[in-house]
């Protein structure tokens, strides 16, 4: 069964890569110079300590897509939009949809797109980078979890893409609650990755600094709070358990810190600035979320970002 990994690039090719090495068919679908490198030398893949140049299968050509019957959707968030009007009369009937993006609109902006198909959503617990074109960097962990989000067509191969990355040894777990799942990484993105890129320092140093903790707990609480009036299964608990874990992390550069070094538009809008509309929307205080996603956009909107 081929599978997809359509806007390949830090995390579509980790994952990819790990496939093709245990011998699946995959195809990735990238654009510019990284498809270019992709396609001229193969990918260059670091990961656990070793470096590898893998030959791989990688086009822009979206017709391609209609021969896959399972489709990672791993771009980011800012281009989820374009991609599934892309893939409209493309997707095989019985393709499998998973979405990998962070925040939590992308299974719902899918199963929109795709009212007929299956479609699954997980979280990528991983830090990985392009490091150049065509060269990627795989520096921490790397589990993989996921669950149905609509049943469908396509809906059977959500247990063999399980087993596939159980094969390619990728950490992998099936969740019952995928929406929880969701809100338990976005609130880990609402504590760190904003005030992480705003300050440039690791997630690790925020949560040892009183000062900048007591922020982090803030827009973590009122992340809580809008999800609970969601009816989704987070806790107070879960903030500390975020803190304590952060405290233990590496120097790893979060995705907002590498977008505003890189000059990319970041995914804040549907991080804290979600957040903060969906709490405005239900009159819920949301002060440090609001305040965090405007001083992203003053740093993307600043004539020199990085
Ligand atoms: N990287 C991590 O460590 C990590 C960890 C956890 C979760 N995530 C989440 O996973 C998602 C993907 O992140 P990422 O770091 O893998 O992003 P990324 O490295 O920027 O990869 C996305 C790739 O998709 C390409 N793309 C977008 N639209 C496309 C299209 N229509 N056709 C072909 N290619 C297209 C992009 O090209 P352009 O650059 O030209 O736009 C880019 O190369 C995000 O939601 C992120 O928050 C990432």
């Amino acid at each position: 069964m081929k599978i997809v990994f359509a806007g390949a690039g830090a995390v579509g090719c980790h994952y990819g890569s790990r496939l093709i090495q245990a011998g699946f068919d995959v195809l990735l679908l990238a654009r510019g110079e990284h498809l270019t490198a992709l396609q001229q030398h193969g990918l260059k893949h670091q990961s656990d300590g070793a470096c590898k140049q893998i030959p791989v299968q990688a086009t822009a050509d979206i017709e391609q897509l209609n021969r896959c019957k399972i489709v990672i959707l791993c771009c980011k968030m800012t281009a989820l939009s374009q991609m599934l009007a892309s893939l409209q009369h493309i997707l095989h009937p019985e393709a499998l949809i998973l979405t990998l993006q962070n925040g939590v609109e992308a299974p719902d902006m899918a199963a929109s797109a795709f009212p007929d198909h299956a479609v699954a959503t997980g979280t990528a617990f991983i830090g990985a980078r392009i490091e150049a074109p065509g060269y990627v960097v795989h520096s921490a962990a790397g589990g993989l979890r996921m669950g149905l989000w609509q049943l469908g067509r396509g809906a059977q191969h959500l247990p063999w893409l399980i087993q596939a990355c159980r094969d390619a040894a990728i950490p992998i777990r099936q969740d019952d609650d995928p929406a929880a799942l969701l809100w338990r990484k976005l609130l880990w993105n609402c504590g760190f990755n904003a005030i992480t890129a705003i300050t440039r320092r690791y997630a690790s140093d925020m949560a040892a600094n009183s000062e900048t903790v007591a922020i982090v707990r803030q827009a973590m609480q009122e992340t809580v709070a809008v999800g609970h009036a969601l009816g989704i299964a987070i806790g107070a608990e879960d903030i500390e358990k975020h803190i304590d874990i952060t405290l233990t992390m590496g120097p790893v550069k979060t995705s907002m810190w590498q977008d505003i070094e890189a000059g990319r538009r970041t995914e804040v809008d549907y991080i804290n600035g979600y957040v903060a509309s969906q709490a405005e929307a239900m009159q819920l205080p949301a002060a440090a979320n609001r305040m965090l996603a405007s001083l992203i956009h003053a740093i993307e909107a600043a004539p020199d970002k990085k």
